[in-house]
């Protein structure tokens, strides 16, 4: 890829040399591409042009306030799922206007901060939600504007712990009670109903799953709009997979022509969209620098100690992810051995990759790719480990969007206690 890629051996993110950057901040180090996240969101925008259509960046994916101001000066929306995200957005300068609020398990507490910020919709997720969400509202004598999130029961054919639109999970209302539902929601003062939504998965790799999903949004659309009630726009989520190890999700653009001419075949193609991508945008834009600290050579397995760990890059542990991990400067003609990659914390579940043959000694520096979603986002401070640093590249310049975490900032909300 054009934004990261090798030159004379050395990695670089657009035009900075990856071994410079290590030097100057250390590692484990997360260095993103500008570029290659504009490059992302500009395959969205071309997918609806000349649509009324907002993309609402799934900050989950990586909630950065660098990163988040380079997709709100794009433009975007967010979808948030906290009111932490909330605070986040809005301090990257986020357009409330342009905010949407999903999650299963929103309090009082946020549902007034998020009121009170004037965000677009609420996404509600059980009947329950929305007449505390209601009462919330008449409380603070507002209305609150909601979508209602349906399960399209389909399967998105990913990990079952993000396939998130088949029957047996905790996500959204079930297809058969949406009129009823529906109906219950128009009929309460605290609540306008604007909308519906849906999200069937994440790390999607084909298209079928995303046209099934949306023939039954519009069945439902059709059911409810019958029954009297409008919905001025449709959701359908994010969910868009990328490429980790040779996996071929459609393009944006190309995934939405197809959904747009079934739109369009259904009557529905003027209606306002709207779309939640998190992974698809930063995901591939990101890597983490990271040095190796010992190789040791066993009887089964040979293994390359690194010093980023599953606190930093939870995915390999949490859902035996693959991230592709590749010399920073590749030593020319040596010899290559099969290693587990791993991190110094004291599980067996923290290792990167397993079985990568690798030319590697101790102080090299290793790339573990794709890694600008759902990393920094989900890291902890397990084993006291204390976050990494962030860097934004773009063109020549690289940018610190977060120093490095130092063990002052782990200790201050602590106290010994009596
Ligand atoms: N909208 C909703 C309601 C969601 O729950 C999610 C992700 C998204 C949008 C964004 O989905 P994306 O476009 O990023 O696939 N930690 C896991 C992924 C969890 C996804 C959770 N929901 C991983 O690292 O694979």
């Amino acid at each position: 890829h054009p934004h990261i890629a090798y030159r004379d051996n050395t990695l670089y993110v657009e035009g900075v040399a990856l071994p410079a950057l290590a030097r100057e901040h250390g590692t484990p180090l997360f260095v993103y591409s500008k570029q290659w996240m504009l490059d992302a969101l500009a395959a969205y925008q071309r997918g609806f042009e000349g649509r009324d259509a907002l993309v609402c960046y799934a900050i989950k994916a990586n909630s950065s306030l660098g990163i988040l101001r380079v997709f709100a000066e794009a433009g975007c929306g967010f979808d948030i799922v906290s009111g932490g995200e909330l605070a986040r957005v809005l301090a990257a300068g986020a357009d409330p206007a342009k905010v949407i609020f999903s999650g299963v398990g929103k309090t009082r507490a946020e549902m007034r901060q998020a009121l009170a910020a004037g965000i677009a919709c609420f996404n509600v997720e059980s009947e329950a939600e929305i007449d505390v969400l209601n009462a919330v509202a008449l409380a603070e004598g507002r209305r609150a504007a909601i979508s209602v999130r349906i399960n399209p029961n389909v399967d998105p054919k990913t990990h079952p712990y993000i396939s998130t639109g088949l029957k047996g999970n905790k996500f959204g209302i079930a297809h058969d009670r949406a009129v009823a539902i529906y109906q219950h929601a128009a009929s309460l003062a605290g609540l306008q109903v604007v909308g519906i939504d849906c999200h069937i998965g994440s790390q999607i790799t084909e298209a079928e799953p995303y046209l099934e999903a949306l023939e039954r949004v519009l069945d439902l659309v059709e059911a409810i709009e019958k029954a009297g009630i409008p919905l001025h726009h449709l959701d359908f989520g994010g969910g868009l997979g990328i490429d980790y190890n040779g996996d071929t999700p459609p393009a944006a653009d190309a995934l939405w022509q197809r959904l747009l001419a079934r739109l369009d075949a259904r009557g529905f193609g003027r209606r306002r969209l709207i779309v939640e991508p998190g992974r698809s945008l930063v995901g591939n834009a990101g890597l983490c620098v990271t040095e190796v600290l010992y190789t040791k050579p066993g009887e089964e397995k040979n293994f390359c100690i690194v010093d980023a760990a599953m606190n930093d890059l939870p995915r390999p542990a949490m859902y035996q992810a693959f991230h592709r991990i590749a010399p920073v400067v590749s030593r020319q003609g040596g010899q290559a051995l099969t290693y587990d990659v791993v991190g110094p914390v004291c599980e067996s579940g923290d290792w990167l990759g397993r079985d990568r043959a690798l030319d590697v000694q101790a102080g090299d520096l290793l790339a573990v790719l794709s890694a600008g979603a759902y990393s920094m986002a989900m890291a902890s401070n397990y084993n006291t480990r204390g976050r990494a640093a962030e860097l934004l590249v773009s063109g020549d310049r690289a940018t610190l969007i977060r120093r490095r975490e130092t063990i002052e900032d782990q200790l201050r909300s602590e106290r010994l206690g009596d």
